[in-house]
């Protein structure tokens, strides 16, 4: 399996989908290969998740397939057995965590305080997912908790309320690994098989990381 947390810090963008319908995700996945897209997330809140996620495992695609709103061992378990190669928590759940470290299965929890970002760190946790990042005050709160937990070199991925336009902003941040969002798999183009749609959002999406990292690495 490719190192996920690379893909995420190169590619700089984790769509979120909320998919209802499974017979979606090859076209989905199509749309987000052809825009350069390696990785996804497809969360856990609905009938067709898993299936959708059988679906992108099994297609031979360069896609690592993530699941999303892991909220317990067992949703972890069965969503990698329907071929997820990776978790990512709204919370911070030391089962699912512990679960996950011990299994080496990658695992990104939702962390919304201090404390909780300390205790992820401490549990052996380096990648965790800001959320709600927009309503928890965006980059400037980011900024704030990067200042005590520096020396622990942790890496955010900012989630909820982001979209295109946040990309500029949190780019230029080292500690942000990547941003994830549902901005890059919006429901009225699902809805219309806007597939074309997505992957114009997607390629958009992408281009603003690398432009925006590179000034990053002085380029
Ligand atoms: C999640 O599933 O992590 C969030 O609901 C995504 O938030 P967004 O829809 O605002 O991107």
């Amino acid at each position: 399996m490719n190192d996920i947390y690379q893909i995420l810090e190169e590619d700089g963008i984790l769509p979120i989908v909320n998919i209802q319908d499974a017979s979606k995700a090859k076209a989905l996945l199509n749309a987000y290969c052809k825009a350069g897209i390696r990785a996804m997330e497809v969360t856990l809140r609905s009938e067709a998740a898993l299936s959708a996620i059988q679906a992108i495992a099994n297609s031979k695609m360069p896609m690592n397939i993530g699941a999303g709103t892991v909220l317990t061992v067992d949703e972890c378990k069965r969503s990698l057995k329907h071929g997820a190669t990776f978790m990512v928590t709204p919370c911070l759940n030391e089962k699912v965590v512990r679960f996950c470290l011990d299994h080496s299965v990658p695992v990104i929890p939702g962390c919304s305080t201090a404390t909780e970002i300390f205790r992820a760190l401490e549990l052996g946790i380096n990648v965790i997912k800001f959320f709600p990042a927009k309503n928890l005050g965006g980059l400037d709160t980011v900024k704030a908790l990067l200042g005590p937990f520096e020396k622990m070199n942790p890496k955010f991925m900012p989630t909820g309320g982001i979209n295109e336009a946040s990309i500029e902003e949190y780019a230029p941040i080292p500690n942000v690994i990547a941003l994830a969002g549902s901005w890059l798999a919006p429901r009225n183009l699902l809805l219309n098989n806007d597939f074309q749609g997505i992957e114009e959002i997607a390629l958009r999406s992408l281009r603003a990381w690398r432009e925006n990292r590179r000034i990053l690495a002085g380029e």
